[in-house]
């Protein structure tokens, strides 16, 4: 991909707001790096993108993405690796859902090259921000949303892609407990599940508080229709070992979120000969399994989460209890794996490091 012809304005900030940075007690998501990326969707065509100093943005209170919910979202994390480089984790794909994102909610798509030239700009001017402290990354947040002034319902013909970025550490600091929600729906067939859409996270923050109310730190959503199949959780996609199989529901309806982080541990664990299955996962085989102890293994698959070993599965008024992570051999080993190759540690045969 030749991104020599795209070019952007460039003010850097004063100052570094770097050394106010408590590295040992980085909150998730709370902390800024000192530039963001800004670019306007108007006339009918995306404007120059500008790199301009962190700050906030002034906001027209009609600004239709605050009434109707236009407005999409990604996640993606840079790394610091062994040799002092700085790496981008497989941006190319970040940029394929975020176009489909923009078109299932009616928004004008970012070219895929300017979305990852964005961010390999911004990421480069920030470079100190991606530390190689271990466990640590920067997260990168691209988002686009509607800013026509206007309270009548239409699709907005004026738009703002930003992009800010956040250094941080493990987003679940322990193996997550999760439970299985049987009334509440994230996603129905024909909806916008699939998309990264800012208002599939609102919508599920009400049933997420009631299942946290119980202890679980997240929901395992099912299917809309009959409650019958696991579809993923709150912030990460879902995978079970079974009978020494990895099973993962598929992605053939367009309610679940098409996960990068799951793509690759398919291909993965694909390489190393194991047979994974992308089906229809019943709540009832997750259920007996885990009650005649044949589920070995569950864990979350997200950017943000990595690899989250599940530790409880809540079930109606049961508490399923999953192995001791020290016995889990998979995921042990895909978290491994997954972040050697991230830091360089072993070769990444995959091609997934993109080189700021
Ligand atoms: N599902 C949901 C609802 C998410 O928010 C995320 C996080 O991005 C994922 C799945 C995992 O997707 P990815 O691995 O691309 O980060
Ligand atoms: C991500 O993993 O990037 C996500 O979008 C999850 C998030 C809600 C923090």
């Amino acid at each position: 991909m030749s991104t020599s012809t795209i070019n952007f304005s460039i003010k850097k900030a004063l100052d570094s707001k770097i050394n106010q940075v408590d590295w040992e007690n980085l909150p998730f998501g709370k902390v800024f790096s000192d530039h963001m990326f800004l670019m306007e969707y108007s006339d009918g065509k995306w404007q120059e993108g500008e790199i301009i100093p962190f700050a906030p943005i002034p906001m027209h209170p009609a600004m239709s993405a605050v009434h109707y919910g236009q407005s999409i979202f990604e996640g993606l994390k840079a790394y610091r690796n062994k040799d002092g480089e700085i790496t981008i984790f497989r941006p190319d794909m970040n940029a394929k859902r975020f176009v489909e994102s923009a078109e299932r909610m009616c928004m004008p798509p970012v070219p895929e090259e300017i979305f990852v030239e964005a961010i390999r700009k911004l990421v480069e001017i920030d470079a100190n921000w991606v530390t190689d402290k271990e466990g640590y990354s920067l997260y990168i947040r691209p988002f686009l949303f509607a800013t026509d002034e206007y309270v009548g319902i239409k699709p907005s013909d004026t738009y703002k892609f930003m992009v800010i970025t956040s250094p941080v550490g493990a987003y679940y600091s322990e193996p997550v407990r999760i439970k299985i929600e049987e009334h509440y729906t994230r996603a129905a067939e024909g909806g916008v599940g699939r998309a990264k859409a800012a208002g599939n996270y609102g919508a599920s923050l009400y049933p997420a508080k009631q299942c946290q109310l119980q202890g679980f730190h997240q929901l395992l959503w099912t299917d809309a229709r009959e409650h019958k199949y696991v579809e993923e959780s709150g912030t990460m996609n879902i995978m079970f070992q079974i009978g020494g199989k990895l099973i993962t529901p598929s992605e053939d309806s367009d309610t679940i979120l098409r996960g990068i982080t799951k793509r690759s541990v398919i291909e993965l664990v694909e390489s190393w000969g194991m047979e994974v299955e992308e089906r229809k996962v019943t709540v009832e085989e997750v259920v007996t399994a885990a009650r005649n102890g044949t589920l070995e293994d569950a864990f979350g698959v997200g950017t943000a989460a990595t690899i989250a070993q599940v530790a409880v599965i809540g079930y109606r008024d049961e508490r399923l209890e999953v192995p001791a992570i020290e016995t889990r051999t998979l995921s042990n080993k895909i978290k491994n794996h997954m972040d050697a190759i991230k830091t360089g540690e072993i070769e990444d045969t995959f091609g997934w490091n993109f080189k700021v």
